[in-house]
């Protein structure tokens, strides 16, 4: 790839959130550029405004200034059909506590944005069924998420997320609730999804197993962005935190 094209671009980002008379401003000004085909992982503190960003940079929420691009269209130019087209179309969303649908299957839980999407139902249940063989749950299809542990239902949601061939997935601290070991392949299968897919990856997280997989790293602290690493200079840190393997800052 050597061609870079920059997918999606945030400007001079601020969302204030007014609550009675007082108003917290949770993004104070973020500019920040992904390429297609990125792993980028958002880190920063529990508060610090990494699922605000995530929602600004996924359509799910609008600035109270500055301008989200996805593919250099600008979100706010945009009628609430053309949002809800990105938000089906464009965008895979993991989050930490899954979000699958309890009364349905795994296999349901995946076909749901493709009936969103109109795609027939014969097709979709073996585009469903196809993902669920790519997460190593082909298995699992006719389980309900109680039947499932963490780790397989946050498996169904990447399938989900994949259903309608997003070029982007967000992911919002998505191995928050698995163990090391789960968390540590929910990662790889993401990375996995990454390179084969060729889907960029924006993924706020506090976990450091993340670092290995992205080509940069946004740290993002008080609702700024503190500073933004490269793959050469994350390889110095992963050096330093190796062996703790305590996951978690
Ligand atoms: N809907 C909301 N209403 C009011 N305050 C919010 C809302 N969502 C987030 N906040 C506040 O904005 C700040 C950033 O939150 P958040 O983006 O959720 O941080 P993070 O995901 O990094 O933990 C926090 O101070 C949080 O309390
Ligand atoms: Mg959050």
């Amino acid at each position: 790839m050597s061609e870079k094209r920059v997918t999606v671009k945030a400007e001079g980002v601020i969302k204030e959130y007014r609550m009675g008379g007082t108003v917290l401003q949770a993004l104070k000004g973020v500019d920040v550029s992904i390429e297609k085909g990125e792993y980028i992982s958002i880190m920063g503190p529990s508060g610090s405004g990494k699922s605000t960003l995530f929602n600004m940079i996924g359509a799910l929420d609008e600035p109270t200034s500055g301008v989200v691009y996805i593919d250099d269209v600008n979100l706010l130019e945009l009628s609430p059909a053309e949002i809800a087209w990105i938000r089906c179309w464009k965008i895979g969303y993991i989050f930490q506590s899954f979000n699958l649908l309890p009364v349905m299957s795994a296999l349901e839980n995946v076909t749901l944005p493709m009936i969103f999407a109109g795609v027939p139902v014969s097709e979709r249940r073996d585009k469903a069924m196809e993902l669920l063989t790519k997460v190593g749950l082909g298995e699992r299809a006719d389980h309900k998420p109680t039947e499932l542990s963490g780790g397989q239902q946050q498996r169904v949601a990447i399938a989900r997320a994949l259903a309608n061939g997003p070029a982007i997935i967000l992911a919002d601290e998505p191995t928050g609730n698995l163990d090391l070991k789960t968390g540590r392949d929910i990662i790889n299968l993401l990375k996995e999804m990454n390179e084969e897919e060729d889907v960029t990856i924006i993924s706020a997280t506090h976990d450091l197993k993340m670092l290995d997989v992205s080509d940069r790293v946004v740290y993002i602290r008080d609702g700024m962005v503190e500073q933004i690493k490269n793959r050469a200079e994350l390889e110095i840190e992963i050096g330093s935190v190796e062996g703790e393997e305590s996951g978690h800052l």
